[in-house]
């Protein structure tokens, strides 16, 4: 019988004396797609660092293709046994361009000791090129858009002939129609026996992605299974430990009609590549751009946030001027944002509360005492379900990703917001912060405010959204709402070529 890829066996960790992972065995077969489940904090990005050799384990062992690596083994070691990661925050740098960050870890092209950077370059357009991803390797990764910079990780994973490849959490934030582009990249791969390990929050990419899953709660594995074996809700209740039927998959609902507008935007240009765009949003109403990466979708949203600096335009909101582009001026007008792009969402050095209060300082807000602050943040940690419950005074970079996203949440609904701008906002959440998420994002709807919402995942901008901007190449391509608001009708109208002005 042939070995398995790979194999873990009572894998132990814990930080300042919380264990994360308890004991956790895993086997993977060669050319396997195995699926990684479990709720924010479950330990998931824990496991994948200690196979990368990031984090060393307390106890276990891992084996590669049948061969143990050391304990405590170190990132070189993974990188010998033909293990590759794409991290939930992908370990590119921004400094760099695509080429450079992609040769770092996968040798540059040379000759004589010396770095031939055309030839570098020329390999990895070749890579991109394989991939489908049309990126120009010359670019500085910190100006890419959010997907993209998914992808040069991919790429980078790609590249090397890998044995084992980890994607943690990479579909989260692409386009849904990119995210069928990478399954059918994943397919090639294993047929060749690359094996993957591949972590999401959408049970769905199980089902249609996965050979085997398996499930961690509170850094035990609770069940492996193949796909095929399970059903939804048996999913569900090895995630959450019972069954919930508001996790149930939803479909589109009919939302009430929205209000009389109250924003108006004007002209709005937000790239030289975007044509003037005029709308509106009701009170109440949640409007969402969509499209696939690069269509511009997300730019306009980040210039009403004031994120970046549109080229043009105006806005008004409730008859007073709105400024664009002027982050300060926007949350002086009551708007909040969470942004898609998690560094820029949290303020890394600071602990949770001050994450959770920054916008209340850096707006005028009358000083809390720390004693009626920190109850407050309980308060909200408790609301929005942040793990561990008492994360208050923790760095906020110690909590696991979709639990750092429940801050940026926490912070932008806290208080009575007069606009709330949201690019995706839930990217990396589990599906039960996700079902919090959206219902607190409609109860502020439903006081009346204003929602514009950026969102690469189409199943949500059906289920939230009473309308749906679909954008290519920087202009409108179709407004569906109603019955219209489908993800099919999404999908077709994100690759149809511009045709509505
Ligand atoms: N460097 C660290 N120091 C202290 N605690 C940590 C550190 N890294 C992770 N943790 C804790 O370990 C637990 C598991 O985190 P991990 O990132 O593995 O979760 P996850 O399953 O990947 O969650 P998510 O779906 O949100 O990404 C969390 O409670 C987190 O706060
Ligand atoms: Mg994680």
């Amino acid at each position: 019988m042939t070995e398995p890829a790979l194999r873990v066996d009572g894998l132990t960790k814990s930080f300042l004396g919380q264990t994360v992972l308890n004991g956790v065995d895993l086997r993977i077969a060669p050319g396997e797609i195995h699926a990684l489940l479990g709720e924010n904090g479950a330990g998931k990005s824990t496991l994948i660092k200690i196979l990368a050799g990031v984090h060393a384990a307390d106890a276990g062992r891992v084996t590669v293709a049948g061969r143990p690596l050391r304990p405590r083994h170190r990132l070189a070691d993974a990188a010998a046994a033909r293990m590759r990661f794409v991290h939930q925050d992908l370990g590119l740098v921004d400094e760099l361009d695509v080429t450079e960050n992609i040769c770092l870890t996968s040798d540059f092209s040379s000759r004589g000791g010396l770095i031939r950077f055309g030839a570098s370059r020329r390999r990895v357009r070749e890579v991109l090129g394989r991939l489908g991803v049309d990126i120009d390797p010359g670019r500085r990764v910190g100006d890419l858009a959010q997907a993209e910079k998914v992808m040069v990780a991919v790429a980078r994973a790609f590249s090397a002939e890998a044995r084992l490849i980890v994607l943690d959490e990479v579909t989260a934030s692409l386009p849904t129609p990119e995210v069928a582009r990478l399954k059918d990249l994943l397919h090639q791969a294993c047929r060749q026996g690359t094996a993957f390990l591949f972590v999401t929050h959408r049970l769905g990419e199980v089902f249609d992605m996965a050979d085997a899953v398996t499930v961690l709660r509170d850094g035990r594995r609770i069940a492996s299974a193949r796909p095929a074996d399970v059903t939804h809700d048996q999913l569900v209740e090895w995630l959450v430990g019972r069954y919930v039927a508001a996790l149930a998959p939803r479909s589109g609902e009919s939302h009430a009609s929205a209000g009389t507008p109250v924003l108006r935007v004007k002209d709005l240009r937000a790239t030289p590549h975007h044509a003037p765009l005029n709308f509106t949003v009701g009170a109440g109403e949640v409007v969402a751009f969509t499209g696939l990466v690069g269509s511009g979708a997300r730019e306009v949203v980040r210039c009403l946030a004031g994120a970046q600096r549109p080229q043009e335009g105006t806005a008004s909101l409730r008859g007073r001027r709105f400024p664009l582009g002027d982050p300060v001026g926007a949350a002086g007008r009551g708007s909040r944002y969470v942004a898609g792009d998690r560094q820029e969402g949290i303020a890394p050095d600071l602990c949770v509360r001050e994450n959770l209060f920054l916008a209340h300082y850096c707006h005028g807000g009358r000083v809390l005492r720390p004693r009626r602050e920190r109850r407050a943040a309980d308060d909200l940690i408790a609301r929005y379900d942040v793990r561990p419950p008492q994360a208050s005074e923790l760095p906020v970079v110690t909590l696991s990703g979709g639990n750092q996203q429940k801050v940026a949440i926490g912070r932008a609904l806290s208080g009575a917001p007069g606009l709330l701008v949201l690019d995706d906002p839930t990217v990396g959440v589990d599906i039960g912060a996700r079902v919090a998420i959206h219902r607190l994002i409609r109860q502020t709807a439903d006081t009346g405010v204003p929602v514009v919402l950026a969102s690469t995942d189409f199943s949500e901008v059906v289920s939230e959204a009473h309308r749906a901007v679909v954008m290519r190449d920087g202009r409108v391509g179709a407004v569906l709402s109603g019955a219209d608001l489908t993800e099919q009708r999404l999908i077709s109208e994100s690759y149809r070529a511009r045709e509505v002005a």
